[in-house]
């Protein structure tokens, strides 16, 4: 993903705008970035992505994501239709 691509899709809140969250406020549960814009307060769809970027930044690690927004954004669209999450993605789609 590029910075101004969108992780949380409800809010349209970017991976630029977490990175700069988890700087300015280094939360201490990945559930504080619902403060950065409410994100993952929706669907739910990003909560283990931001889980990934919370672990990411607490490692130290440049927080990131390593898919595609397309792919990011198809694999919502059966989560929501379906409620279940597409073999592959989720937590681990941050750490290929
Ligand atoms: S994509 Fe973030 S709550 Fe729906």
């Amino acid at each position: 993903m590029d910075p101004d691509d969108h992780v949380c899709l409800c809010f349209r809140v970017s991976l630029r705008k977490i990175r700069t969250y988890l700087h300015r406020e280094n939360p201490a549960v990945a559930s504080l970035i619902s403060e950065c814009l409410s994100a993952g307060t929706g669907c739910q769809w990003c909560v283990p992505f931001l889980k990934h970027l919370h672990a990411q930044h607490q490692r130290g690690e440049e927080p990131d994501l390593k898919i595609s927004p397309q792919q990011y954004a198809d694999s919502r669209v059966t989560y929501r239709r379906t409620g279940e999450r597409p073999p592959g993605d989720g937590a681990d789609a941050g750490s290929a």
